[in-house]
């Protein structure tokens, strides 16, 4: 199958799975990744891809994430007993391997991260995880002007923006904050501003 076709069976696929809203915010994020690819010498084919598949498995109920993850061996933190939407990420890595057949490990391991992040990420996580805030569907959120306009040409200050949108909203929401996200706010704290 070629490329094309298969980002477009997989569009397919989703199209039916996942409510309206969420399927437009996912081709947002498959387009957007493409063009950050396009901008920072990334595979841009691998950008759409990750992009269209990092919230597969985000139709599901917080009851079914958690059934589904004992069913398939994947391992819940305690952070993620209580907040099972973060499952989303893990689950979707496993669906994105065994459902839509990825092998690429940067792929699925830009997946897995989407949410929080983490310390060094590969420039296919850092689009994808910049990607989904940027992305033209998104309502308002703290920073997202500043990192919309610093995204194509500094990816690192984008993903600092993101960290520190996060962190506010957390904040904000008296809600818990994992571990990676805020060990991931101290590292693109460090490489950007120094
Ligand atoms: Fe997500
Ligand atoms: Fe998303």
């Amino acid at each position: 199958m070629g490329d094309s076709v298969r980002l477009f069976d997989i569009q397919n696929k989703l199209r039916v799975l996942l409510p309206e809203y969420r399927f437009y915010h996912t081709l947002g994020v498959s387009y957007t990744a493409a063009s950050l690819a396009m901008s920072h010498g990334g595979d841009v084919y691998k950008a759409q891809l990750a992009g269209l598949l990092h919230d597969c498995a985000k139709y599901l109920k917080s009851s079914e994430m958690i059934t589904e993850c004992e069913k398939n061996g994947i391992e819940i933190s305690d952070i993620e007993r209580l907040s099972p939407g973060l499952l989303h990420t893990k689950l979707g890595a496993f669906y994105a391997e065994n459902v839509y057949g990825v092998e690429d490990v940067d792929v699925l391991s830009a997946i897995t991260y989407h949410t929080t992040g983490r310390p060094d990420m590969s420039l296919l996580e850092e689009i994808i995880y910049v990607a989904d805030y940027i992305e033209p569907s998104r309502p308002a959120l703290p920073y997202i002007d500043e990192m919309r306009a610093c995204a194509f040409t500094n990816l690192h200050k984008a993903a600092l923006y993101e960290l520190k949108s996060v962190i506010t909203k957390i904040k904000e929401d008296n809600g818990v904050m994992d571990k990676r996200t805020e060990e991931t706010y101290e590292y693109y704290k460090k490489l950007v501003e120094g």
